[in-house]
């Protein structure tokens, strides 16, 4: 079953000498067999590929056998941000219209992550103003590429290494200066900037199983603390920067996929490499290399079988551009050397994709990728209500001339009243003389009588809605969860995320 439009096989053609006539045929390639399966298969472009320094064999390579592209570093914050309120697109948009041209998909890499972030932005103490930025920067970012970038990594890297079930809180701004909000925050805003696109939790180390205080596990209870709060995240990236030797990693990111399908999430594989020692690098020999295509293989068996994948990203194309032997003690990571000759981890993830028909392997995108844009899904998300609630939601609006209070969305900690409720975790907001107070499943607007009170989800979907004249109204209908309440009073309006449970 042909599950994509684009057929990319190389079609390869003699000439039969003395007969005088051509004959063709095609071969096939990464990218035809995993369109065939409703699957996406890709490689970063390098940033040497943006500065126009990389051999003519590399986008040739990687336009005849990838169908989804990321970009190494220049989507980055400080790259696309590295001023204020300056932003960068040159180099992303050059991407986008690279893979545009080639019918590939686009990730985005990466909106919050504390590495890789400029200097005025980790120099930023106030958590208002931080948050401001976060939003300014997400909002700008995710709508310059909306519709072309399919899937946003919308946070990288933000679980500590202690095995303890934590946040990174070392180096980090984002956790440093505003807290754990700074994640839910992100990726409401990212859905409301576009409401198409997939939205990624993506880290590294999540591929060492789901035992007891691994980060594997941290990430499945966070998904479910989403799912549960209507936080629009759709997918998991494992990075899977991993050596030789980890033999266990494969079958654990089938238990990790496993796992997150009970939540409708989609786990990728984003950034995989498999590298050898460095110091090894001379005495690599024959099988050493087909050790290494048989970690890819497996790989891939786990990608095709598990329904809930999607895209195998390779963080490269080639063994001569790789972070791996400048910035992690590894090498000979890829699956072409650095002559651009194709190795057995090559023939392996063919070997692997033939061995799976196309009818047996499942795709989470329900509708094929479009042939005239970037290859993105479409069809997977309900997008009919715009998440209006969460944009009007600024932290800008704070200025006098503006008669709108309104919070940031901060994440509501566990308040418990006497009565065993959990309620607003600051209590009240204020907006001049009106206040609102959450005491049970009561609202009261303290300061006014006639009010219109509106709810919403996570997504902006209104879920309730009343007029009161008596100062007060009974929550009671709507499900636990998280929420904006917007209290309107006159032409003032007052909102404040709030957790019911
Ligand atoms: C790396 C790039 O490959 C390097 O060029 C750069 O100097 C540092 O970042 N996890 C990620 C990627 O999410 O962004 C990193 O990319 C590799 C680890």
């Amino acid at each position: 079953m042909k599950k994509f439009g684009v057929a990319s096989k190389v079609i390869f053609c003699a000439t039969l000498v003395g007969l005088g006539f051509s004959v063709c045929g095609a071969q096939e390639t990464l990218r035809s067999l995993a369109e065939e399966r409703g699957r996406y298969i890709g490689a970063i472009l390098n940033s040497e590929w943006f500065n126009n320094s990389i051999e003519s064999q590399f986008e040739e390579i990687h336009k005849t056998q990838f169908n989804a592209v990321v970009a190494e570093n220049e989507m980055k914050f400080d790259a696309t941000e590295p001023n204020k309120g300056q932003f960068s697109y040159n180099k992303g948009d050059r991407m986008v219209a690279y893979a545009k041209s080639n019918k590939m998909r686009v990730r985005g890499h990466a909106l919050a992550w504390h590495s890789q972030v400029p200097g005025w932005v980790n120099n930023i103490r106030d958590k208002q103003q931080l948050l401001a930025v976060l939003k300014n920067h997400i909002d700008n970012v995710v709508g310059h590429w909306k519709g072309e970038v399919a899937e946003w990594d919308v946070v990288n890297e933000a679980i500590n290494d202690d095995n303890n079930h934590g946040w990174r809180s070392n180096g980090s701004v984002w956790f440093q200066t505003i807290g754990a909000e700074f994640l839910d925050s992100a990726f409401v805003w990212a859905h409301a900037a576009d409401p198409d696109a997939e939205l990624c939790y993506n880290d590294y180390a999540i591929e060492w199983g789901l035992g007891q205080g691994s980060k594997a596990g941290f990430v499945v209870d966070q998904v479910k603390r989403w799912k549960q709060n209507n936080i629009p995240i759709t997918c998991v990236g494992t990075q899977t920067h991993i050596e030789i030797s980890h033999e266990t990693t494969p079958q654990n990111v089938r238990a990790l996929a496993k796992a997150l399908a009970e939540y409708d999430v989609v786990l990728n594989i984003t950034e995989l490499d498999i590298g050898f020692p460095k110091g090894s690098a001379n005495n690599l020999g024959a099988s050493d290399y087909a050790k290494q295509g048989h970690l890819y293989r497996q790989f891939m068996d786990v990608f095709l079988e598990e329904p809930n994948m999607g895209e195998f990203m390779i963080w490269g194309v080639t063994d001569a551009h790789s972070w791996l032997d400048g910035q992690q003690g590894k090498t000979q990571g890829l699956i072409y050397d650095k002559q651009y000759k194709a190795k057995p981890a090559y023939d392996s993830l063919i070997a692997s994709l033939k061995a799976h028909p196309a009818s047996e392997v499942k795709s989470p995108y329900k509708s094929a990728a479009t042939q005239d844009t970037t290859a993105q899904d479409t069809t997977t998300r309900d997008t009919t209500v715009r998440d209006t609630t969460v944009k009007d939601t600024t932290v800008k609006d704070t200025t006098a001339q503006d008669t709108t209070t309104r919070d940031t969305l901060t994440t509501p900690g566990p308040v418990v009243s006497d009565t065993g409720n959990v309620s607003i975790r600051r209590g009240t907001a204020t907006l001049t003389d009106v206040r609102m107070n959450l005491v049970g499943r009561t609202l009261s607007i303290v300061g006014a009588s006639n009010a219109k009170v509106q709810v919403f989800d996570m997504r902006g979907r209104p879920v309730y809605s009343a007029v009161t004249s008596k100062g007060s109204v009974d929550l009671s209908a709507i499900s636990d969860g998280l929420y904006v309440v917007r209290v309107k009073v006159g032409s003032k309006t007052l909102e404040r995320r709030v957790a019911l449970r």
